[in-house]
């Protein structure tokens, strides 16, 4: 059954970092997969990690199964941060969330639970948009369509586009989009652009899905949730996956969430009994630990006060590191305007270099980054390795 098999092809991204690991060049340079690194090199664990770690050991009485959505504390703790305390739709019992392993398995419990709801429904992706995101919806068996994102020549977002396309969507099908930080081109709607959207999937009767990976990294943990409420005020039904790889760098953990919105409590419990039958048939019910860090954390006044300082501190970084990046690149002489690097938001600067210069990159200077536009995670430069980064880009220009 297996010797006829043929390789399949890497990830995109973490292939990338498989490759990155085998290159024997002390000096190689790794910009591909998503992880926050600090001005060291280092991803470090958050020290409300630490303290919270600390409590469960002393406070953990079993390693019993969970349900299969998780602990009600944990899906409490997850709409709050999404929605702030005392939210209408959480007073209202209008939403549900399921713990998922991380923001992928959140969308994957989405595509199986759609398909399985609505088995002809079309999932619209941004051009272009995290490489998974297709693979993920085809997997489950849905069809995947595109709608206009980014305008290359502008460096921008290419609003009128996005939003004529969405005009044409059939009603019901399903819309993703990225609640803040977009994945790959680090650009997102102002907040008056995402009452728009808002505006247009409620008169076309679309069902928005926001993959929510990269909460706090953008503006601030209220600020970057703007699009979502812009959503949920406009009174749509909507699917949110959270991770919480990123802002508590939590990435082997596998922490996330799927949470759900309807108009009414009693609907909102009936698609929940259905999401717990596709989670049952995957992973059965998810893994504890995790979740119990962030409710920890998000529970604890005083925590929650020193996460968001930690959240803080790797945002910054992240935005003076841009600052750096566009300095470095024109005393490495390189004469193109990369100016709108410092406009972009979140770990991911889209360049714009082309495949044959991602390769070069790789192959002559042992500098890995995303073949999609170009993506570079910023979070991954340093003080050290930046200008030979960008004395590389500047030969390969
Ligand atoms: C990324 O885009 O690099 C991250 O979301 C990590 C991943 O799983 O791809």
């Amino acid at each position: 059954m297996f010797e006829k098999l043929e390789m399949a092809p890497a990830d995109p991204i973490l292939g990338l970092e498989e490759a990155f690991k085998k290159d024997a060049n002390p000096n190689k340079i790794n910009l591909s997969v998503g992880v926050y690194k600090d001005a060291d090199g280092e991803t470090p664990i958050f020290h409300t990690v630490k303290v919270a770690e600390v409590r469960l050991l002393e406070e953990e009485t079993s390693k019993s199964y969970l349900g299969i959505v998780g602990s009600p504390d944990y899906g409490a703790a997850v709409q709050e941060l999404i929605f702030g305390p005392g939210h209408e739709i959480i007073t209202s019992k209008r939403s549900v969330t399921a713990h998922t392993p991380g923001g992928t398995g959140g969308l994957r419990v989405a595509a199986d639970f759609l398909k399985k709801i609505n088995p002809g429904v079309k999932v619209w992706i941004s051009q272009p948009t995290w490489p998974n995101h297709p693979n993920i919806f085809k997997t489950a068996g849905l069809a995947v369509e595109t709608y206009p994102y980014f305008d290359a020549a502008a460096n921008a977002l290419a609003f009128d586009s996005m939003l004529a396309a969405l005009q044409q969507i059939p009603e019901g099908d399903v819309v993703l989009v990225h609640g803040s930080c977009h994945n790959p081109t680090g650009v997102d709607p102002s907040p008056e652009q995402w009452v728009k959207i808002a505006e247009v999937l409620k008169a076309r009767n679309l069902v928005p899905l926001v993959d929510f990976a990269y909460q706090g990294l953008g503006a601030g943990i209220k600020e970057d949730a703007q699009g979502v409420l812009a959503l949920a005020a406009a009174g749509l039904e909507m699917l949110i996956a959270s991770s919480f790889s990123k802002n508590f760098g939590l990435y082997n953990e596998r922490v996330g969430a799927l949470t759900l919105v309807s108009s009414t409590p009693e609907a909102a419990a009936t698609a929940l009994s259905h999401m717990k039958i596709v989670i049952r048939v995957n992973y059965s019910n998810p893994p504890a630990h995790g979740a119990k860090i962030v409710t920890t954390i998000l529970k604890s006044s005083e925590l929650r006060a020193e996460w968001e300082t930690e959240v803080a501190a790797i945002r910054e970084r992240i935005q003076s590191v841009r600052r750096r990046f566009v300095e470095e690149l024109r005393a490495q002489g390189v004469k193109q305007d990369f100016s709108f690097i410092e406009r972009q938001n979140g770990m991911f600067s889209f360049t714009g270099l082309n495949k044959e210069q991602v390769q070069t990159l790789r192959d002559k200077y042992s500098v890995y980054i995303v073949e999609t536009g170009g993506r570079i995670n910023v979070a991954g430069m340093t003080e050290k390795n930046l200008p030979a980064l960008c004395q590389a880009i500047a030969q390969v220009l």
